[in-house]
């Protein structure tokens, strides 16, 4: 079953200098603003992951740690990886993560998806979503898999993913 949502959380883009975003967050990044936070939020692939306060930002979901050795390497073998940024002129924070693995081609796995309690419920888990899913398929893959926890099982088909027969755990978006 396909289901659409097509509510946006974006109150705004486009709000950040653009001298500031490509210098601080690199190119191919997204800024934005959502309703409910006066703050300006940036995802973007390229701006270079702190592994202590990625390892932070995902102890707050609740995940058991994981050696960040380990970690470190995942994420070199990983063919995308997009933090969620809350901007500051100096101390960006790091609010969301997550990547993807695959063969780089046609099809691709996304893991990892978290959003500091924070700052959940404000959207920024949909526009990470819509950014990992738009550079995706900027490089051809038209095949993504994930598999999501039973609680997240109803963000993921919101926004239009189809659901393993079951319904219950894996879930697939189709380029078309
Ligand atoms: C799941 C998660 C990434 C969602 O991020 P978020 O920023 O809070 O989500 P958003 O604010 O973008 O929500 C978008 C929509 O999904 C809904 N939604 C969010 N979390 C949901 C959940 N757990 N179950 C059902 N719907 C959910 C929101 O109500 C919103 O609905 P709307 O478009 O009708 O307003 C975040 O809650 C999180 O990090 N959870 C803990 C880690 C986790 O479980 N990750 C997923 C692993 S598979």
């Amino acid at each position: 079953m396909i289901l659409r949502n097509n509510r946006s959380s974006i109150k705004q883009s486009n709000v950040l200098d653009k001298e500031v975003l490509l210098e601080k967050y690199g190119l191919d990044s997204f800024d934005f603003k959502v309703k409910n936070d006066e703050g300006i939020f940036v995802c973007s692939k390229f701006r270079e992951l702190d592994l202590i306060e990625l390892d932070q930002l995902l102890q707050t979901v609740g995940w058991s740690r994981r050696p960040m050795r380990r970690v470190k390497r995942a994420l070199e073998f990983s063919v995308l990886v997009v933090g969620v940024w809350r901007h500051d002129d100096k101390f960006p924070r790091l609010v969301g993560f997550a990547r993807c693995t695959g063969d780089g081609i046609l099809e691709a796995t996304i893991w990892d998806v978290a959003i500091n309690p924070v700052y959940q419920g404000l959207g920024l888990g949909k526009v990470l979503m819509k950014y990992l899913l738009k550079k995706l398929k900027a490089t051809g893959i038209s095949k993504v898999t994930l598999f999501a926890d039973a609680g997240v099982i109803k963000f993921y088909k919101n926004q239009g993913w189809t659901l393993e027969p079951k319904g219950t755990k894996c879930a697939f978006w189709y380029a078309n």
